[in-house]
Formats: C-alpha cells, structure tokens, sequence
C-alpha cells in the first residue's frame, strides 16, 4: 500500500452510488477518484461543487495504477456488471470489503447457496418446471438487470423459456435457468454496513425499488396487465421504514450473514451489503438475492444521511460517509488489513 505519502484514497466505478460515496469522502477528508468509460465520466464534470478526480477507465491496469497513488476500490454494483468480478483477482488493488464476495454474488446458484447455509428463509426451487405448483419467477444467469425474467406458473411456458435460453446461448443448459418461487409480499430492501473497528454489524437502512413495468402494471386497466408479464428494470428507490419488530429479524439476518461469509469466504468481510427481501403477510421474511457491497438503495439517503445511522453515531451519516469513516479510522488505528481484501 502506498497510501502514507498522499493519504487514503477511494476509488469508486463512476455510477452508482458514486456521488454518494464522493460527498461522504469529503465529509471525512478521504479523497476520492472516479474511474469509468469517458462517457461515465461526462456527468460528474458538471457539478462543480463535487471534489474528485476523474480517472478514464482501460482495463484492469487502471486499477493497479490507482493503487500505485494509495486508492483501495469501493465496489458498487456497476463494478460487478462493468469491470467484472474475475477482472478483480487480476488486479493488486486492494478491495474495502470481500472480493471472494463478489464473485459469489455475480453466480446466481451459490448466491442462493450462501444465503441458505445462513440460516436465512429463502424462496423454494424447483429443479424442473413438471415440479412446479405455485407461481415461480424465472432468472436468466449474468449481469442482466432482471432482463426476461419472467413470471408463470406455467410449466409449458418455462420449458418454452429454457429452450429459449439455451437456443440464445444464454444458458449452456436448462438447469442454469433458475425457476424460483415468486413470493407475494412486500419487498423491503435491508441495508447493513459490517465493522470490523466495532466489532458490530449495523443497520443503515431499507428500500423499495421502484421497477418498471411491474410497477407502473399497478396503474394500468386490469385486463391489459393482465395480459403481460411484468419486467423489473429498477428506475430507482424509495425509502421504507419497516416496522419495528421486524428489526429485530432484520438484525438477525444480517449478523448470520455476516457469520456466514466469513466461514464461506475467506475469512473477512467489511463494508455494506444488503438483503433483498419479501415480507409475506405473516410477517415472515424472505430474501431471494443479496449484494455483496453498497448498494443504489442506500441513495435514498444521500442528503441527509440515515437516521439508523444516528443510533449508532448519535448523527445521521451517509452510507458513502460511513465507508469513509471505517476506512480512515482502519488507516489511523493500523487495521486496514482488517477491512480489506
Ligand atoms: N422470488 C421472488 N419473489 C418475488 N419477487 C421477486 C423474486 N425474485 C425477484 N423478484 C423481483 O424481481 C426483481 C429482480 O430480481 P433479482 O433476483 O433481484 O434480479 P437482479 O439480478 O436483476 O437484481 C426483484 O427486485 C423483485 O422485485
Ligand atoms: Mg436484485
């Protein structure tokens, strides 16, 4: 690391939760850089007021160069879609949280797997769609945004939609195609940070993402949604406020998974991830995906900070300042080794 002579910095892929994570740098004096396609970086260039540099992105050299000037990477969601999990282990940067991490969460099935040896309630599988007796939601593997995900409780239509895959080489074959079952509820979006500094896993917030067309459906005359099958594209999110009691499983969920990924993965996990989940009407709580980092959901309090946060700080803070703070805290007390990877 060679971060003593100009000081920490964090290098965050430009979208995302890229502003977040900037005006959380400087709320903490830890310095950040942007990296992208010269396009990405196009839109930070516009807000004056916002103190970074701005690196263009060619391949994992950029990385290894942004290490060289003491940057370890924040990792979003556009990292993992964009520069790709397996780019990450050739590269010598340094990762705030866990890169194994990162690798499971872009592999659906070990995603699911992880959360199960977790202890934490998940939708039912089905191996094959001749098993299938209730709706199920139909996932297509790779960084596709929820593309084609498609929900039935058809088996003719997801024996159709394997051999669609496989016909488009999305799948090398039909058991790639992950039929899961689509659970009615309310999905609440769980955001945690874990510090190893306290010792503690947090709770920074929850969202509702905002997904067209599923949403949008809601709107529309009920014999025309009917007759589709709803996308989910996130546009953006909302904030929600669980009720209380479900903090307590919320918490408890978190921890497990935390417990979890440092038996699974290496050993060490720091930084925030969040569990997605559906509250059904027995108040049970699912999760059907995870993300292994900072999530866009976390946006929602970029202005004004969490107020979960407060009860841990006696403050509201940003999730992106929350980040700056463990990292610069790491860095003074000698534990980076603690939260990096
Ligand atoms: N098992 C499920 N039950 C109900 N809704 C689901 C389920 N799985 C996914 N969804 C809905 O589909 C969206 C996209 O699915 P997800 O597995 O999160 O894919 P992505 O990789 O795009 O994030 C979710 O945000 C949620 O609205
Ligand atoms: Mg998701």
């Amino acid at each position: 690391m060679n971060y003593e002579k100009k000081g920490l910095g964090m290098a965050v892929f430009a979208s995302h939760s890229a502003l977040q994570l900037v005006l959380g740098g400087m709320e903490q004096g830890v310095r950040t850089a942007l990296f992208g396609p010269e396009d990405r970086l196009e839109l930070y260039r516009r807000f004056p007021a916002l103190s970074c540099e701005l690196v263009r992105y060619a391949g994992t050299e950029t990385l290894d160069g942004l290490a060289d000037e003491g940057f370890v990477l924040v990792p979003n969601g556009s990292v993992v879609e964009y520069v790709r999990p397996e780019n990450l282990f050739r590269t010598k940067i340094k990762v705030f949280g866990s890169r194994a991490l990162l690798g499971i969460e872009a592999d659906q099935r070990r995603k699911m797997e992880l959360l199960r040896k977790a202890g934490i309630p998940t939708p039912k599988e089905f191996s094959t769609p001749w098993l299938v007796d209730r709706p199920v939601i139909v996932k297509f593997p790779g960084a596709r945004g929820g593309m084609d995900y498609e929900v039935t409780d058809d088996p003719q239509r997801i024996s159709d939609l394997q051999i669609w895959a496989l016909e488009r080489r999305i799948v090398k074959g039909p058991s790639e195609v992950m039929i899961q079952e689509y659970l009615i509820g309310t999905t609440v979006y769980a955001h945690y940070f874990h510090s190893p500094i306290h010792n503690r896993t947090e709770i920074t917030g929850f969202d509702i993402r905002y997904e067209s067309d599923v949403d949008g459906l809601r709107r529309a005359p009920v014999s025309i949604a009917m007759r589709r099958s709803p996308t989910f594209t996130v546009v953006g999110n909302i904030p929600v406020f669980p009720r209380e009691r479900l903090l307590e499983t919320f918490l408890e969920y978190g921890e497990r998974f935390v417990e979890t990924v440092k038996r699974e993965a290496g050993g060490k996990f720091a930084g925030p991830f969040c569990l997605e989940c559906v509250v059904d009407s027995g108040l049970n709580v699912f999760a059907f995906e995870f993300s292994g980092r900072i999530v866009a959901g976390t946006n929602v309090y970029s202005v004004h900070g969490s107020p979960y946060l407060a009860l841990y700080f006696g403050r509201p803070m940003t999730v992106g300042e929350r980040v700056a703070l463990e990292l610069k805290t790491a860095a003074e007390t000698g534990s980076l080794d603690e939260v990096l990877t």
